[in-house]
């Protein structure tokens, strides 16, 4: 056998099956495992169509990703076997100076994913990788290792996104993403949407509104088949997180948006969940395990960057209120209402008091900032799947955030489909009150945000003097240029979603100066 590392690797997927549990694989999956690994296999079509990523940097290594699926639309097309997978890591980009090279079995109970956690790289320098199987290559990715746990690093470039409903418009942003020098890409939720084909836009979902395994694997796969997608995959590393599209619009956490019973959506969940791992360069860590999986995370930039990597969907109470854009009930200052469970708070606090890190990112979904979205100063209407319906658990973080002062906490958000810059206050009824911090919400790749939304959120501005920004038309992604005195974030714009050859341009640029929280406008 020409693979190095078959037992190794065998036991892990026995253990991996061990900790899912009876039932959660199919019984066919599990026997798949016994069956000798297909060294030599044959394809009905290319095997890489959903082209390969990396993800989760470190200063020795990076996970590096691929998928199997000659048919990718329709379950894949991969037999129910083990196929092994060559993958090799260069110092170049024709994959001359090969620095690593190994073998990692693609499974069926992974939908034929690989996720191979590289170690032994250099820090903060490039590296490309491909993969190998039969004698298929794949497309050659581009990734890059953070510089040394403090080292002194001058400056770092990221691009944040969010948000990009295939059904309405094209990626053409990332198109613009790949000519960027960034050093990452970071994600912030809603990668795939769960609904069936709707009309009207330039392109439509191929199944109805997804609910199994394969429907929620389907679905990342028709995804993976974009272009510009890809391109931007293969060319940075990328850190990711969901939001609550990759299950369903608005869950929080067993708690489901629609009727379902919950025990469909425990099921559900857990499809979603799963699949969403088996497509995203995500490290071993972030297995599932049941129902649950582990994805708020920590990676570290030298002594410039940490990121602390929220997951606000998984472990959260109930939306307040029955949900929505209304007035605050009781509920909504409950004290025990959580969005991101009182582990990940501690592990967020923890985290935040000993970083030495210059920049403290907080990367996460939801508004935190708060918006009246009523102009009316007596009148309040706030978006209860927000941190506005979670109030008491953002007054724990702001106020930790003024208490222990960890270096300069700039949080990035995604969701709302729409750009803004807050000034996050201890007391967002006192425009007096201490600035502790800074956000930054990022627009959508593509999803909606309707244009009759812009005039009321426009007219409410002067009722939330802490917003310094808003841009409800534009869609694109934020690129952020850290040094140690300032950060730089450059509101990037599409000219259109509809256009796939539309421009890239930058609306509004704002800065914010080390050790002084909040933001100008350049
Ligand atoms: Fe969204």
């Amino acid at each position: 056998m020409e693979f190095m590392d078959c037992d190794l690797l065998s036991n892990r997927c026995r253990r991996r099956n061990f900790l899912l549990g009876a039932g959660f694989f199919t019984g066919l999956a599990v026997a798949s495992q016994e069956l000798p690994a297909l060294a030599k296999p044959r394809f009905s079509d290319y095997p890489f169509k959903l082209g390969v990523a990396s993800g989760d940097p470190l200063p020795d290594g990076v996970v590096l990703w691929t998928r199997l699926a000659p048919e990718p639309l329709y379950g894949g097309g991969m037999p129910l076997r083990n196929v092994v997978v060559r993958w090799q890591v260069a110092l170049d980009e024709n994959m001359r100076k090969v620095v690593q090279r190994g073998t990692v079995l693609a499974t069926p109970a992974l939908a034929h994913s690989v996720h191979v956690d590289v170690r032994g790289l250099e820090p903060g320098r490039w590296y490309w990788y491909q993969f190998q199987v039969g004698s298929e290559d794949s497309p050659i990715g581009r990734t890059r290792t953070p510089g040394a746990f403090n080292n002194a690093i001058k400056q770092l470039n990221f691009a944040f996104v969010s948000c990009q409903d295939w059904q309405n418009g094209f990626y053409t942003a990332y198109r613009h993403i790949v000519n960027e020098e960034l050093d990452l890409v970071v994600h912030l939720g809603d990668y795939i949407y769960e609904y069936g084909p709707q009309s009207g836009g330039p392109r439509q979902h191929n199944s109805p509104e997804i609910v199994t395994l394969q429907d929620y694997r389907n679905r990342h796969a028709l995804y993976k088949t974009d272009p510009n997608l890809q391109a931007a995959h293969a060319a940075f590393p990328w850190i990711v997180t969901w939001d609550d599209h990759e299950v369903e619009n608005n869950y929080a956490n067993l708690i489901p948006e629609e009727n379902q019973s919950q025990q469909a959506f425990v099921t559900r969940r857990a499809n979603a969940y799963q699949a969403y791992y088996e497509h995203m360069p995500l490290r071993r860590s972030s297995l599932p395990n049941r129902a649950d999986m582990q994805l708020y995370r920590r990676l570290t930039f030298g002594d410039l960057a940490e990121f602390h990597v929220l997951d606000t969907r998984q472990y959260r109470t109930d939306q307040p209120c029955n949900d929505g854009l209304k007035p605050r009930c009781i509920q909504a200052l409950d004290a025990n209402a959580t969005m991101t469970g009182a582990k990940q708070e501690q592990w967020l606090f923890r985290g935040l008091d000993k970083s030495r890190s210059r920049w403290n990112v907080i990367a996460q979904q939801t508004m935190l900032a708060e918006y009246d979205f009523d102009g009316r100063p007596e009148i309040g209407v706030f978006n209860m799947d927000q941190w506005d319906g979670y109030v008491a658990a953002r007054d724990r973080l702001l106020s930790f955030l003024n208490q222990r002062q960890p270096s300069n906490p700039i949080v990035i958000t995604g969701d709302i489909h729409s750009s803004w810059v807050h000034d996050l206050k201890l007391d967002f009824k006192n425009p007096a009150s201490a600035t502790v911090g800074t956000e930054f919400v990022g627009t959508s790749i593509t999803s909606d945000f309707p244009t009759s939304f812009i005039a009321p959120v426009q007219a409410a501005l002067s009722d939330n003097p802490h917003t310094k920004f808003f841009d409800g038309a534009f869609r694109g992604y934020v690129r952020c240029k850290l040094t140690q005195e300032r950060w730089q974030s450059d509101y990037r714009a599409v000219s259109s979603i509809i256009d796939p050859n539309a421009s890239i341009s930058t609306l509004a640029s704002f800065v914010v100066q080390n050790g002084q929280p909040g933001a100008q406008r350049m």
